[in-house]
């Protein structure tokens, strides 16, 4: 993060918890991804199975990028807090797309142009550790929340077992999901930010929603 001539403002005690300022600041992008036309598609079991295996591909892109970084920022006082082994998804994606594309899954896959977008943000957050954050919410605290439903209902409309298929939504690492999701809250509320690092943190939250949300919609235009 750059350095500024400014002296940082505490954030103050008596105001919200800074996970609920985050939530409550974020939450309508939260809505556009969850109601996007490809994702409705995909909550109602309407999406076609190449669509779910197309979204499951590019998840794999961004899961690599954000394992990436994060362990590049083991050692930062704010990011390497959220650096939990037991969430990491790369090995459970690979398990899935061997299972929906078969061995030679890595022939068959590639970036979409949102998805490169995606990713070339998170690569920047390794020298931004407070947006990684951001990132590593959005996607992660998603995943053991809303991906809960999602995992059912892909479970069912496609025949898919927690061995493979789904196995990218399958937390048992983490014991009960949510105190998990408590404690997540707990670090996000510990990490005594000043004011610019919030806001900063808050706004790239809304942007990883919103990079989110082209994937999906990239995605729709091909499969939905
Ligand atoms: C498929 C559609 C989706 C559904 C049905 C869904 C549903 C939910 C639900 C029920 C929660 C829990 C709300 C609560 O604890 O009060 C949640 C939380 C969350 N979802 Fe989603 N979601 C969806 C898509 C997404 C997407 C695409 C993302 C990110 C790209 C995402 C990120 C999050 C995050 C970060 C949270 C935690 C919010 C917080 O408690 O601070 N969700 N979602």
């Amino acid at each position: 993060m750059s350095a500024t001539a400014e002296a940082p403002t505490a954030v103050d005690p008596t105001a919200e918890p800074f996970s609920a300022r985050l939530k409550a600041a974020t939450w309508n992008d939260h809505a556009a991804a969850e109601h996007h036309g490809f994702t409705r598609a995909l909550t109602e079991g309407e999406l076609p199975l190449d669509g779910y295996t197309a979204m499951v591909a590019q998840h794999y892109f961004a899961y690599v990028a954000l394992e990436r970084v994060g362990r590049q920022l083991i050692e930062d006082p704010v990011a390497g807090r959220f650096h939990y082994p037991e969430l990491e998804r790369v090995p459970a994606l690979e398990t899935d797309l061997a299972h929906l594309l078969g061995a030679d899954w890595r022939d068959h896959v590639s970036p979409t142009p949102a998805t490169r977008t995606y990713v070339a943000r998170i690569e920047q957050m390794a020298d931004h550790p407070a947006g990684f954050v951001a990132h590593h919410y959005t996607r992660y605290l998603g995943d053991v929340s809303g991906g809960q439903f999602i995992r059912r209902i892909a479970a069912g409309a496609y025949g898919l077992s927690d061995d493979a298929g789904v196995a990218f939504y399958v937390f048992d690492a983490l014991g009960s999901l949510p105190k998990f999701r408590a404690g997540y809250r707990e670090r996000l509320d510990s990490l005594d930010l000043d004011e610019r690092t919030a806001d900063l943190l808050v706004r790239e939250t809304r942007l990883a929603y919103q990079l989110n949300t082209e994937v999906l919609a990239d995605l729709g235009r091909r499969h939905a």
